[in-house]
């Protein structure tokens, strides 16, 4: 079933629950891959009933090029979720019916972890996340809303979220979701020529190595590693790499305790904005 409405959506939500069925939510952007639809299937197994919105949100993207080239595959994606389930509840409302009049983000206070990496690269964004995930989540009331972790600090920013507005929704994290050629899966790959899909490879390759050598060479060499092997190549540009414990995201400089560390990654290919990551210990 498709809505644009909220209110058309609140009703058949109200008759769901009115009968005790669950409710899980999976959140999305559209040009929708595998990744999200490993959400949607988990989402079904776990839930009753499943509603998958298909928002560009204009609030959490800092530069106006970006979200204008975003990609928006509409029609596309609801005949991709038609084909996996006819149960599924499909929202995609326009800005105003989400936000109302005014399409502005709230200001949040995530705490340290808002302003390493994305938060440090892309102003804004984080607050722009959290003021449409609020809105999605008030609309709807799921009792699971389901993330990919290839965005493992929008996935640590959520679990705060849910916090800080005290929602009793629990958090569901996925696995990431990638190519056979070890490329993450997203929707910007969609922007990628086939050489730079190939190229791109680098991104998920170079983790790979860090994750090997994590245990016997300190955080000062892998950084210049991973720097000079982005230097070696010509196709992508790195804007940053990070060790941090996944508790705080906070840059670590050398390993502490028994803390569990993730690498990250943000790198341009040509114009496209690529990040991925992964655990190390
Ligand atoms: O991860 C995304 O696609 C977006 O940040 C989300 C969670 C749908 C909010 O707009």
């Amino acid at each position: 079933m498709r809505f644009n409405q909220k209110d058309s959506l609140q009703k058949e939500i109200s008759r769901l629950k009115a009968s005790h069925h669950t409710i899980g939510f999976v959140p999305t952007m559209g040009a929708l891959h595998q990744g999200h639809l490993s959400l949607v299937q988990k989402a079904l197994q776990e839930n009753d009933a499943v509603v998958v919105s298909i928002f560009v949100n204009p609030t959490q993207f800092d530069n106006p090029s970006d979200l204008h080239k975003y990609p928006r595959t509409l029609e596309e994606d609801i005949a991709l979720l038609t084909s996996l389930s006819d149960q599924l509840l499909i929202f995609s409302p326009d800005a105003n019916e989400l936000y109302g009049k005014e399409v502005v983000s709230k200001k949040y206070r995530f705490g340290p972890m808002e302003r390493s990496m994305e938060g440090k690269f892309r102003s804004g964004h984080f607050d722009g996340v959290g003021t449409v995930l609020n809105l999605f989540f008030r609309a709807i009331m799921p009792d699971r809303a389901y993330f990919g972790e290839k965005d493992f600090q929008q996935l640590q920013i959520v679990r705060k979220l849910v916090q800080l507005e005290r929602l009793p929704i629990t958090i569901v994290g996925c696995p990431i979701t990638r190519e056979s050629n070890g490329l993450a899966m997203s929707s910007r790959n969609r922007r990628l020529s086939a050489a730079q899909q190939e190229e791109a490879t680098l991104i998920h390759k170079t983790l790979k190595v860090v994750r090997k050598k994590f245990d016997s060479v300190s955080i000062q060499k892998l950084r210049a590693y991973v720097k000079q092997r982005f230097a070696e190549n010509p196709h992508l540009t790195l804007e940053y790499f990070e060790i941090t414990p996944v508790e705080t995201l906070q840059p670590a400089l050398r390993k502490t305790g028994k803390k569990k560390y993730r690498a990250f990654i943000a790198a341009f290919a040509g114009e496209v904005r690529l990040i991925d990551n992964m655990a190390l210990n």
